[in-house]
C-alpha cells in the first residue's frame, strides 16, 4: 500500500509501535512483524543510524520502498534530528515524519528553533514532533527529569508541533526494562495537550508498563535498544552454533526472524490486541 500518514495510522490504532532501524534486516523485520500483527508501524531512522551509513539516502530510500510494498500501513519517521538541514533533506527525499530534537538547549532556544523548523515542516505537508525536558540516557542526564505541564502547553502552542515527546521516567538505551513511568503525569498531560504523546526509550519499559503508560494517554512508543538486544543475541547464538558459517545470510536470517517475532509481540501490547 501507499506510504502511510501519521495522523490517520494514528487515528487507526490506541497507540503506534515506532522501532528504530540500522539495518536493512531490521528494517526488513520490523514490515514482517506488523504485517503478520495485521496492525501498522513506524520504521524509524535516527540521525545516528544515518550517520553510521555515512548519509540519509541510501538507509531512507530502502525504508520508503518497504513502506510502499508492505500490507499494512507504514509510516517513515526521521527520529532525533538535531541538524536542520538534514530535516530539510529527508523531506525531500519523500520522509513526510520528521523529530526535531532541540531538548538539549534551553528551553527557550529549543521553542525558537523548533517552531522556525515546524514550520518549513508543515509548509513542505509534513508531521512533526519535538521534544520538552530532555529525556536522558547514556549517563548523560538523571532519570529524574519530568516535563512540566504547563511548559508543555505552551510550548505545543507556540511551536505548533504535531506531537510531543515528553519526560516521564523513562531513559534511552536501557538494557533492562525496568523503569518506572509517572502515570499520573502523563494523564495530565494527556488531558491537557492537543496533540498526541510519544514515549522514547520504551525499551527500558515492561510490556505491563507500556500498556499502562498507553492506558493513560501515550501514543507514539519508540523502542530501540531492545530490538538491537534481541538481533544480537539470535545472531550471537547461531555464531556459536554454526562458528564455520561464513555467508552472512547463515545468521542474518536468524536474527531478522528474532526481530520480526518480537515486534509482532509488542505490537500487541502496543496496540491492545
Ligand atoms: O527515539 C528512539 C527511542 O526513544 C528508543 O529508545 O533505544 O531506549 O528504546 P530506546
Ligand atoms: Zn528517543
Amino acid at each position: 500500500m501507499p506510504l502511510a500518514d501519521m495522523p490517520a495510522l494514528l487515528a487507526a490504532h490506541r497507540a503506534v509501535g515506532a522501532f528504530n532501524f540500522i539495518t536493512l534486516e531490521v528494517a526488513e523485520a520490523i514490515v514482517t512483524g506488523a504485517e503478520t500483527a495485521g496492525t501498522g508501524v513506524i520504521l524509524q531512522l535516527s540521525q545516528n543510524a544515518i550517520a553510521f551509513h555515512g548519509g540519509l539516502a541510501p538507509a531512507a530510500s530502502a525504508a520508503l520502498r518497504l513502506a510502499e510494498t508492505a500490507r499494512v500501513g507504514v509510516v517513515v519517521h526521521l527520529d532525533h534530528a538535531t541538524d536542520e538541514p538534514l530535516v530539510d533533506e529527508a523531506l525531500a527525499v519523500g520522509i513526510r515524519s520528521v523529530m526535531f530534537d532541540a531538548a538539549h538547549l534551553t528551553d527557550a532556544e529549543n521553542l525558537a528553533r523548533t517552531a522556525a523548523v515546524a514550520e518549513r515542516v508543515h509548509a513542505a505537508g509534513g508531521w512533526i514532533e519535538a521534544e520538552l525536558g530532555e529525556i536522558g540516557g547514556k549517563g548523560a542526564h538523571a532519570p529524574g527529569v519530568r516535563t512540566d505541564v504547563a511548559e508543555a502547553v505552551r510550548f505545543v502552542s507556540e511551536t505548533r508541533v504535531d506531537a510531543l515527546a515528553v519526560a516521564v521516567g523513562s531513559e534511552h538505551a536501557m538494557r533492562e526494562r525496568s523503569a518506572t513511568l509517572d502515570g499520573e503525569l502523563i494523564a495530565r498531560l494527556a488531558a491537557e495537550l492537543p496533540v498526541p504523546l510519544v514515549l522514547h526509550g520504551s525499551s527500558g519499559v515492561a510490556d505491563a508498563g507500556i500498556d499502562a503508560a498507553v492506558r493513560a494517554g501515550m501514543r507514539k512508543i519508540n523502542i530501540g535498544t531492545h530490538l538491537n538486544q534481541v538481533l544480537t543475541s539470535a545472531v550471537r547464538a547461531e555464531l556459536e552454533r554454526d562458528p564455520d558459517a561464513i555467508d552472512p545470510r547463515r545468521w542474518l536470517a536468524p536474527g531478522r526472524a528474532a526481530v520480526a517475532a518480537e515486534v509482532e509481540r509488542l505490537l500487541g501490547v502496543v496496540t491492545g490486541r
